[in-house]
């Protein structure tokens, strides 16, 4: 029969506890969202949504085609201006999704003949860059830039060391600084996907390469998302101009996709302006996530300290997990769980997001109805 085997993987899933559910959000919600990306608590602010609506009402509901036919309009082009002038780099390209904007830039940079180093504990956005690419990928240790360096030297030719800068299951950051040393022995590019830095790490929200010193380096290409800390939707790299430039040309993600929604690119520009008179936001999110990791590990709880806002809790298992996230929505906590497969070292989390707009009272009640429900 057709697609017989999916009743099998399916079978098995369900035997695994690893079924993944669809459940939709009211607008209204009561429940204390520590589940999401908007790091910056910027997703609803007037400012952001008025960003959207205006452009939306002047550029229509979509792009109306690719950014190289129809969907380029000077929205875009103030937007890829704003973001490389905040993060420091030249110039800058926007994409549909983080996840396109990782595609691009791995499989444009890495050709046939290349080499590209990818850290172990990569988004699967980068993973899958690696597998479209034309150059042999090799994976490495985890947050290892000795072993970036061995890779490297195993190999003549162009190459590229991809990582994200805050990881998004741990919530731990990359050494980037060591790692961009290492690239630069070997004459090595450095992609850094920074979804989880920007708007949170470097001054007033730089991000992780400004706060690493690679902002403006000629050797180093930023990707980013636009869907957590900037509250919308998109994504973009960032990089030396003659990059950006070969991306127009090369990646196939800006080539054959229709061009980002003029309303996400209203509502991104409006969170940015937003981030740039209130810088100190950044610096909240951080002391939130220090905070939530502090009580919890008070309560004698296993969680990754965290480099960004992401804290990340150890669940027994993923039943317990599943359990322990559900009992959390019941008590009116919205938080994360992550399990296998999402989580290739098959350990089960609880993903908590700091947000900078959480109240004291707010970080009080998450805290207690996560130590209250623990498993
Ligand atoms: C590290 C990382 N990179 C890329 C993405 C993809 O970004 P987007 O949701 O904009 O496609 C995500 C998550 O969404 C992420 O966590």
């Amino acid at each position: 029969m057709a697609f017989g085997w999916i009743d099998e993987q399916a079978q098995a899933r369900r035997r695994a506890g690893l079924v993944r559910i669809l459940r939709p959000r009211p607008a209204d919600s009561p429940l204390l969202d520590l589940a999401s990306n908007d790091y910056l608590g910027l997703a609803r602010h007037p400012e952001v949504t008025e960003g959207a609506a205006r452009a939306a009402r002047t550029w229509g509901g979509g792009a109306t085609g690719s950014r190289l036919v129809t969907g380029t309009t000077e929205l875009h082009a103030e937007l890829e201006h704003e973001l490389a002038a905040h993060c420091g780099f030249e110039a800058a390209l926007v994409f549909s999704s983080g996840y396109a904007a990782n595609l691009a830039a791995v499989t444009a940079l890495a050709p046939h003949g290349s080499l590209v180093v990818s850290d172990a504990g990569n988004h699967a956005s980068l993973i899958d860059g690696c597998r479209l690419a034309r150059g042999t990928t090799q994976v490495v240790a985890h947050a290892d830039p000795d072993a970036v360096r061995k890779a490297l030297a195993t190999h003549d030719g162009p190459a590229v060391a991809v990582c994200d800068t805050v990881f998004s299951v741990d919530g731990d950051a990359a050494p980037l600084a060591a790692l961009a040393g290492a690239c630069r022995e070997y004459g090595a590019g450095l992609v850094v996907d920074d979804a989880h830095g920007l708007g949170v790490l470097g001054d007033g929200g730089r991000g992780a390469p400004h706060a690493a010193g690679l902002a403006g380096a000629d050797d180093v290409v930023v990707t980013l998302t636009l869907s957590k800390s900037l509250g919308s939707q998109g994504g973009a790299v960032l990089g030396p101009a003659r990059v950006i430039e070969h991306l127009v040309n090369a990646a196939r993600t800006f080539i054959f996709d229709t061009g980002l929604a003029p309303a996400a690119v209203g509502a991104a520009l409006a969170a940015l302006t937003l981030l740039r008179r209130e810088p100190e936001r950044a610096a909240r999110a951080r002391a939130v996530a220090a905070e939530l990791h502090a009580r919890l590990t008070g309560l004698g709880l296993c969680a990754v300290r965290p480099d960004a806002a992401v804290v990340s809790v150890r669940a027994p298992s993923p039943e317990g997990a599943v359990r322990w996230a559900a009992d959390c929505r019941t008590a009116g906590l919205s938080v994360g769980c992550f399990r296998p497969p999402s989580v290739p070292d098959g350990i089960s989390r609880l993903r908590l997001t700091a947000r900078a707009d959480l109240s004291g009272d707010q970080i009080e009640r998450a805290v207690r109805v996560i130590g209250e429900t623990r498993p």
